[in-house]
């Protein structure tokens, strides 16, 4: 249970999030199949990025931590070794579907599990183009995780994905490192674009956007991992929720196909100064700093802009709710297949504090209040839920305590710590 009491004073300081997760998940992976010895500065220390390395290890590469770096000695793109048994990566989606793609190509058989989160969530969309590259893989139930890979010899396809998804893209790119032929993916808008940022960085020539050649070697590179901008918002939201408070923030990715936070922050009236600085690898950064900006207004939230913001939404429908007027939000239904229903448990929960909600196939529509009532409320062990419900806890008249938190280490185990240096006041019992 996570106890959040109501902010006293405001939220004041400068500190640096944790590293970001989509970039600290890829950085391993390229780096367990690259030939030499890679370093990674600033990795997220998390529940999902350990599984990934801990997977990463029993495949065969060799992991060892040097002062604020991580040392890897990849196996090269083609020295990855049968696991002893299957691969648990507990929570994290980004690793179940990314070593899906390098695993469908390998010459041995192995498995993939995942906590009931995960074993619940799609995996139809990775099956559809790893089998169309010729991959022999197996689900369990509906196209769900248990995934049993054969292995085999791939070949490049171009694939137009359905779905806006980053683990979709990066999935089916990493699998055409390995066929034969070109690999190309495209999708209805642009996801988070990590992957291809960093492959060429690990020496992979990208022929065209979005397209890798098989067959071709990956070497060993030094990355340097940004803060995650999508935990820094759930510190963002807190400032705006807290009157008086003033918060930097350091070193934040600020790539533009996961910037649609601060856009919608900035629609609804924040008081938001960027800088940036000189991009970290390939990733754009900068600092933020965000002050208390009195009621802010509610918006009809553009669908175009959901994918850079996917992760986002619950912190933003905590916004919404203590916001001036009606949000909408609409063409989210991805929100529904993450590590739980986000607008359900997300809107549930508001509904219990007494703040209108109106639920929807595809998202839903918020009217905000001035006041709301006090509750223990459920994250359904869903971190981004639980942080989320935190940080509108610091307005809650007696503050509100959150079960099922401890899933709060999938992303961002200081959360507490970081909270509390600035200012706040919550503690996990
Ligand atoms: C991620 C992509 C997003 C995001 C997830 C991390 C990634 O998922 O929600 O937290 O690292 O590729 P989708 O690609 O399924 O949208």
């Amino acid at each position: 249970m996570l106890e959040v009491r109501r902010a006293r004073g405001p939220l004041r300081g400068c500190l640096t999030p944790p590293g970001d997760k989509s970039i600290s998940h890829r950085a391993l992976i390229m780096s367990a199949l690259a030939q030499g010895r890679s370093t990674i500065r600033g990795l997220l220390h998390s529940a999902d990025v350990m599984a990934t390395r801990s997977a990463l290890g029993q495949l065969g590469a060799i992991f060892s931590e040097q002062e604020d770096r991580l040392l890897i000695d990849g196996t090269g793109v083609q020295g990855l070794q049968a696991p002893s048994g299957p691969l648990d990566v507990g929570n994290s989606g980004t690793a179940m579907r990314l070593l899906a793609g390098v695993l469908s190509a390998q010459a041995f058989a192995s498995e993939l599990s995942g906590d009931d989160s995960l074993n619940n969530r799609p995996m139809r969309r990775i099956l559809k183009p790893l089998r169309e590259m010729g991959a022999d893989i197996h689900a369990s139930g509906t196209d769900t995780a248990p995934l049993k890979i054969s292995g085999g010899h791939l070949h490049g396809i171009d694939y137009a994905s359905p779905v806006a998804s980053a683990q979709v893209k990066s999935c089916v790119l990493l699998a055409g490192l390995y066929a034969e032929g070109q690999t190309r993916v495209t999708e209805p808008e642009p996801s988070r674009d990590h992957t291809e940022r960093m492959l060429p960085l690990f020496g992979v020539d990208m022929p065209a956007p979005c397209t890798v050649a098989g067959g071709r070697g990956v070497f060993a590179a030094d990355i340097s991992v940004p803060a995650d901008l999508s935990s820094a918002a759930f510190l963002m939201a807190g400032a705006l929720l807290v009157p008086g408070s003033d918060v930097v923030l350091k070193n934040v990715g600020l790539n533009p196909t996961r910037d649609g936070f601060l856009r919608a922050l900035k629609a609804m009236g924040a008081d938001l100064e960027i800088t940036r600085d000189p991009p970290v690898g390939n990733e754009p950064t900068g600092s933020i700093r965000i002050r208390y900006s009195g009621r802010l207004t509610g918006i009809d939230l553009p669908a175009q802009w959901i994918p850079s913001m996917v992760d986002e939404i619950p912190i933003l429908m905590v916004l919404a709710a203590v916001a001036d007027g009606e949000t909408r939000i609409r063409g989210a239904s991805e929100l529904r297949v993450k590590e739980s229903d986000r607008l359900a448990v997300m809107g549930r929960g508001l509904v219990q504090l007494g703040i209108p909600v109106l639920d929807y196939e595809d998202g839903v529509n918020i009217t905000g209040v001035a006041a709301f009532r006090d509750a223990v409320l459920e994250s359904e062990s869903d971190h981004r839920c639980a942080m989320s419900f935190a940080a509108l806890a610091l307005c809650a008249p007696g503050g509100l305590q959150i079960r099922n938190s401890e899933y709060i280490g999938t992303s961002y185990p200081g959360f507490v710590h970081d909270m509390t240096a600035l200012g706040a006041k919550m503690k996990m019992t």
